[in-house]
């Protein structure tokens, strides 16, 4: 017995001598493995940054969740800010991630110009900046690691489509914009303006900025419906919080959305289902927001000198009321 024990004990000796070896050399044991997942060597917790533009619509609110829900599953330690809407936050908030010398900087731009001397300061702290949901202008791309978001002149195009479809081609129309500079306001509109190009009695009568909000929507709307009453036969919102809006001003002033006033937007939130399922929202373009898993492969893969794509694009759906119903149970936001 007292030999085998002694035998045995050399061998896992030898074992443990050899293992650790590997170990050294490969650096690819378990511990590692996720250690290179969460920290920068040296078993420190990953710290990443992410400054929101705020809390307008259903989508943020749920594109806040997923990043926060992803960061927390990895184990990442996530400084969080709330911009409410200004960008003069969103300034401060990078500079002060810089400051605390976070790893990485998620970032939700709210408008396109006006980041350059910021990302530089970002790029001189070596830190990489992962955009996510809308793009921004610069003349140096390497100011960012990479943009994960939606085609939002695509989605412009197939609301356009829709509508043309619905109408024949035929439609004096509302446009509620989203908050102006932002990516997503300035390309919907292009998007839509190019879908409806080919159809001479396809116009836009009137359009004016709801700020991608519910509230304001509604304002923007009952004072277009007051000018325009008349005319209309449909409202183009950039977001479904708008279009969500649009439909109280427009049962205000005595008629039925849906029915007496088409009413389709982008989003595809939960809200905007529900409404479609109630026949007062016609159409909802899919613009997803669960973007916390991609964003955080980007920082893990940003962190390790990987290569990473300019822009992913994320792919999205058009529905209606025909297929409001039937996916209403799948909406995850
Ligand atoms: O950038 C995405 C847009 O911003 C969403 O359509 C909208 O709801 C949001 O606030």
């Amino acid at each position: 017995m007292k030999h085998t024990a002694t035998t045995s004990s050399l061998r896992w000796t030898a074992f443990a001598i050899l293992a650790a070896a590997i170990t050294t050399f490969t650096g690819c044991d378990k511990k590692s493995d996720t250690q290179s997942a969460n920290s920068q060597g040296g078993g420190k917790k990953l710290t990443v940054g992410f400054s929101q533009v705020g809390a307008e619509s259903d989508w943020r609110v749920a594109e806040t969740k997923s990043i926060k829900d992803e960061a927390a599953k990895r184990g990442v330690e996530l400084k969080f800010n709330d911009a409410e809407g200004k960008v003069e936050n969103q300034l401060t908030a990078i500079r002060s991630f810089i400051a605390q010398g976070v790893d990485a900087i998620i970032l939700a731009p709210k408008v396109e110009t006006g980041w350059e001397p910021v990302l530089k300061e970002a790029k001189a702290a070596k830190i990489p900046v992962i955009l996510v949901d809308r793009g921004i202008s610069v003349s140096d791309d390497s100011l960012f690691a990479t943009l994960i978001a939606s085609d939002f002149v695509a989605e412009g195009k197939l609301a356009a489509e829709w509508l043309a479809k619905k109408t024949g081609g035929k439609a004096k129309i509302i446009e509620l914009e989203g908050s102006p500079g932002a990516a997503p306001a300035i390309d919907r509109k292009k998007g839509f303006a190019a879908g409806i190009a080919a159809f001479p009695e396809m116009k836009i009568i009137a359009a004016q900025s709801g700020d991608f909000e519910t509230g304001k929507g509604k304002e923007v709307t009952e004072t277009l419906l007051q000018q325009h009453g008349k005319d209309v036969t449909a409202i183009y919102a950039h977001n479904d919080n708008m279009a969500l809006g649009a439909i109280e001003a427009i049962k205000a002033a005595g008629k039925k959305p849906g029915q007496d006033i088409i009413v389709l937007s982008i989003d595809g939130v939960k809200s905007a289902f529900q409404a479609m399922v109630k026949g007062e929202l016609n159409c909802t373009v899919e613009c997803n927001p669960l973007l916390g898993p991609a964003a955080f492969d980007a920082v893990e893969k940003a962190l390790k000198g990987d290569k990473l794509d300019k822009k992913t694009i994320v792919q999205d759906r058009v529905f209606d009321q025909s297929s409001a119903a039937a996916e209403l149970p799948n909406r995850k936001y």
